[in-house]
């Protein structure tokens, strides 16, 4: 059932209890792209972009949980990232701080739990820390897990993965047997979450860009033509409405 009619059928539930009602999925992935074209149509500079597009975030974010979805991810900066230049890098690292500042206290009372997907040991130390710290923080909450991708390459995360995997083989503490999908799932920064079902990126790209090669095997995927500061609740319930249409078969004949 879609969401517009669902409101309809059940005017006096909440999002959170109609979601039972609705064909959602359990894990959303998201890659916020186009920023920088967003700042360019309004003759802004990059950073303003940006800045746009963490209104954006915030609002994608509280979406999400009102829905009583159970895990989002967020692509916020890539290992190839660095390679812009040092004022937009700097302007990026300093959202990052603004960000994880004005809503830690809001996440953490709405049980949000927060991972950071990454590489935090290549950051600056003050986002290093605050990063570490909304971690600790809200590492008890129950509600929705909010993974953040920050110095994130999916390549890298895999080839993590391995040396994690190797070592306990090498320590006799795993056999070699023993190793499952489910074993490289377990040491993914995702580990004890679902898989990806849907995909979502903004500003009409089709690419992964190295996001979640191993989570996204199954999931379904959406490219919004709009530019992520331009992604609206609206858009994005349509993401959502576009998913329960889609059929899934994993393979199978049905
Ligand atoms: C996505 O917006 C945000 C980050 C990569 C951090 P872009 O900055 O990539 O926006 P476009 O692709 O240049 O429009
Ligand atoms: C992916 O977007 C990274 C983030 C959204 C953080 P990019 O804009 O960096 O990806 P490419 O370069 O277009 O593939
Ligand atoms: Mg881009």
């Amino acid at each position: 059932m879609l969401l517009k009619d669902m409101k309809k059928f059940f005017p006096g539930k909440g999002p959170r209890e109609a979601a039972d009602f609705e064909k959602l999925p359990a894990h959303v992935a998201i890659i916020m792209d186009g920023n920088g074209r967003w700042a360019k149509k309004h003759k802004l500079s990059v950073s303003k972009g940006h800045r746009q597009g963490t209104e954006t975030l915030r609002e994608i974010i509280r979406h999400t949980d009102d829905l009583g979805i159970g895990s989002l991810s967020l692509y916020a900066f890539s290992t190839e990232n660095w390679k812009r230049s040092p004022e937009e890098v700097a302007a990026l690292m300093q959202l990052i701080l603004d960000f994880f500042r004005s809503e830690i206290d809001e996440l953490d009372a709405k049980n949000v739990r927060i991972r950071i997907m990454g590489d935090k040991g290549g950051l600056p130390e003050k986002q290093r820390d605050t990063l570490i710290e909304a971690e600790r923080r809200t590492e008890k909450n129950t509600g929705l897990n909010l993974n953040i991708a920050v110095n994130y390459g999916s390549r890298a995360e895999i080839v993590l993965a391995a040396k994690e995997i190797a070592l306990l083989v090498k320590n006799g503490e795993l056999q070699l047997n023993a190793i499952t999908e489910q074993t490289v799932s377990d040491h993914l920064y995702t580990r004890g979450q679902p898989d990806v079902d849907l995909m979502i990126r903004t500003s009409g790209e089709m690419r992964l860009s190295n996001f979640m090669l191993y989570q996204n095997a199954y999931a379904e995927f959406t490219f919004p033509a709009v530019l992520w500061p331009d992604f609206t609740v609206e858009a994005y319930d349509q993401a959502l409405a576009t998913f329960a249409h889609r059929q899934r078969r994993f393979g199978a004949r049905l």
